[in-house]
């Protein structure tokens, strides 16, 4: 403005009109947030559950309190109250992220052969059902980290909503029947899961309303005490009680020392992109760079055959290293920046072969050919559960949570309404075997006591000179590569209904293929992938469940989207 006034012989009157216009201009302070607020999440209820915390002043994290306890009343197949997650937190007034660690860690008496039996060999089922599954969990300790720290809110007005929804019940939908049928047996395992969660062992009927009186209570519990509602007294007495009752190892000790953990996310440069993204635990954010990486070192690739060959090698080559070397931060040294260095993506990029599929078996995690033969499909649908959340002013919250496998361990210790998460599958429970979703790991990911196990959720903010994206999504080994297409349909300016829709493809080293939803791959470049030798998976079932917030400042729009292949919704609205 100022150069091109300058520049111009205009008279003194037209001179003196602009130089005010560029003074307002100056003064008027820039806009911090979109001055309307934006959700999605997974389920209806849960976006209702935020919308009438915002109205009732709240920021964008009292929202993320409100979706995070409502998702776990109204979808209790995929989070809740007895299971872990990782919040990407934006504050906009001091313009800082950081990332919430709220994932579950091992019991003290965990230990690295705890799923084997005396042969060495794992028992089936012992890390997926019942009391051993089920880690400490960490959503309650987020819920109160983030309005103690966060929100404008008291936690019980955020928590209001589901508590609500809890002692009223929600009516049993297509999707909850679907899951409870598949952990049927897990279920009638235990009383209570069976009392709350089925009808005299049967499936409930379609739209009966699931009630849960005990969880409504924790849920007060918590609300009135803060984390020692849920850590130290009577609930945490109930929960280790009904843990070892079904021969679990939880102490009230290995309760009351759990804590929440702020962590510098994993921020990433990628074209002219600052992606923000999930740090260890999570391998989200480590998988997506080195992808990311190898990317940039291919430069522009016009050949769409060229360019998704080159996507699935990088895909093969990062989900091979996530195995090797991820793990829990706080107890096993992860080699972050060689992993994400332009060098080391240099020698990967290097060792592709334009023409050729690289078999995974070539590329050995022990510098031999040994490797685990892994053919297990990866198993998942739509437990675990994702939010996006933007605020007038401008905070966001990306969130990921989750119980694991659908409806967790299937365990409720008695009088708690607190269904347990089975995230100890997420630890490589045997050296080199495929977890429930594919994966293998080693010593990085072992069980051992208060490390938490490696995730696959990755919370992200996309943020470009003119748009910024909050986005993520379950899909458990798959989440990594459905929110790295996310960032990439984001780049490529894709609105957000679009980018919640775009299909999607995977491959994650082992088992070695390449799987796809219907209309990943036009024909010629899916002749393309086959002509170089890559094994070609079609999959019926939907890939993830993404939500995603679009600000796109330059047009002054701000887009909300909830994934077609789920039941959630999004909202955009205006403060009254
Ligand atoms: O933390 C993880 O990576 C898994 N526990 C997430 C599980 C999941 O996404 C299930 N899928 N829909």
């Amino acid at each position: 403005m100022y150069r091109n006034t300058a520049l111009s012989a205009r008279s003194f009157g037209a001179y003196a009109c602009t130089w005010i216009v560029a003074l307002l201009l100056v003064w008027t302070p820039a806009r911090a947030g979109p001055g309307h607020h934006a959700v999605a999440t997974a389920h209806p209820l849960a976006t209702d559950a935020a919308e009438a915390v915002l109205a009732a002043g709240g920021n964008a994290f009292d929202a993320a309190i409100a979706v995070t306890a409502a998702l776990g009343v109204a979808q209790p197949q995929g989070s809740g109250l007895g299971g872990g997650g990782f919040f990407l937190l934006y504050h906009a007034e001091s313009e800082h992220s950081v990332m919430l660690d709220a994932r579950e860690t091992a019991p003290e008496a965990a230990h690295r052969d705890l799923f084997l039996d005396d042969a060495g060999e794992p028992v089936p089922g012992l890390s997926l059902d019942g009391a051993l599954a089920a880690a400490i969990p960490g959503t309650p300790a987020a819920l109160v980290h983030l309005a103690e720290h966060y929100g404008r809110l008291s936690l019980g007005t955020s928590l209001a909503p589901a508590i609500e929804l809890a002692e009223e019940g929600v009516p049993a939908d297509l999707t909850y029947l679907q899951m409870a049928e598949f952990r049927k047996r897990a279920l009638r395992a235990g009383a209570d899961a069976a009392g709350i969660f089925l009808d005299d062992g049967e499936l409930p009927a379609e739209r009966a309303r699931i009630l849960q009186p005990d969880l409504a209570r924790t849920l007060r519990r918590l609300a009135e005490h803060g984390h020692s509602g849920f850590y130290e007294g009577e609930i945490a007495q109930r929960l280790v009680e009904g843990v070892r009752a079904e021969g679990g190892i939880w102490s009230l000790d290995d309760l009351a020392r759990y804590r929440v953990v702020e962590r510098r996310p994993v921020v990433l440069e990628y074209q002219d992109a600052r992606i923000v993204t999930a740090a260890p635990p999570s391998s989200g954010g480590i998988v997506i760079g080195q992808i990311l990486n190898i990317l940039a070192a291919a430069g522009a690739v016009d050949d769409s055959g060229l360019r998704t060959h080159l996507l699935v090698e990088a895909m093969r080559r990062a989900y091979r290293d996530r195995a090797l070397y991820l793990g829990d931060p706080d107890h096993v040294p992860i080699p972050v920046t060689r992993l994400l260095s332009a060098d080391y993506a240099a020698d990967w990029y290097a060792s592709i072969d334009p023409d050729r599929a690289t078999p995974s078996a070539s590329l050995p995690l022990f510098g031999e050919a040994e490797h685990a033969a892994t053919t297990r499909t990866a198993r998942e649908s739509r437990q675990t559960s994702h939010f996006s959340v933007m605020d007038a002013d401008g905070n966001r919250v990306s969130g990921t949570i989750t119980l694991n496998y659908p409806f967790g361990s299937g365990l409720v210790p008695p009088d708690t309404g607190v269904l347990l998460n089975n995230e100890m599958d997420d630890f490589a429970t045997h050296q080199g075997s495929p977890n429930v979703y594919g994966l293998i790991g080693f010593d990085a990911n072992a069980v051992g006591p208060h490390r938490r196990p490696l995730s696959s959720m990755s919370p992200t903010f996309v943020e470009t000179p003119d748009r910024i994206a909050v986005l993520g999504s379950p899909g458990g080994s798959r989440i990594i590569t459905i929110v790295l297409q996310g960032i990439l349909a984001t780049l490529e300016g894709a609105d957000a209904e679009a980018l919640a829709a775009r299909p999607r493809f995977h491959h994650q080293y082992l088992p070695d293929r390449v799987e796809f939803e219907t209309g990943a791959f036009t024909s010629s470049v899916r002749a393309s992938l086959v002509r170089r030798g890559h094994r070609l998976a079609p999959q019926l079932r939907p890939f993830g469940d993404l939500q995603v917030v679009v600000w796109d400042r330059s047009e002054d729009r701000l887009e909300a989207a909830s994934d077609p292949r789920g039941d959630g919704t999004a909202s955009v609205f205006v403060q009254r």
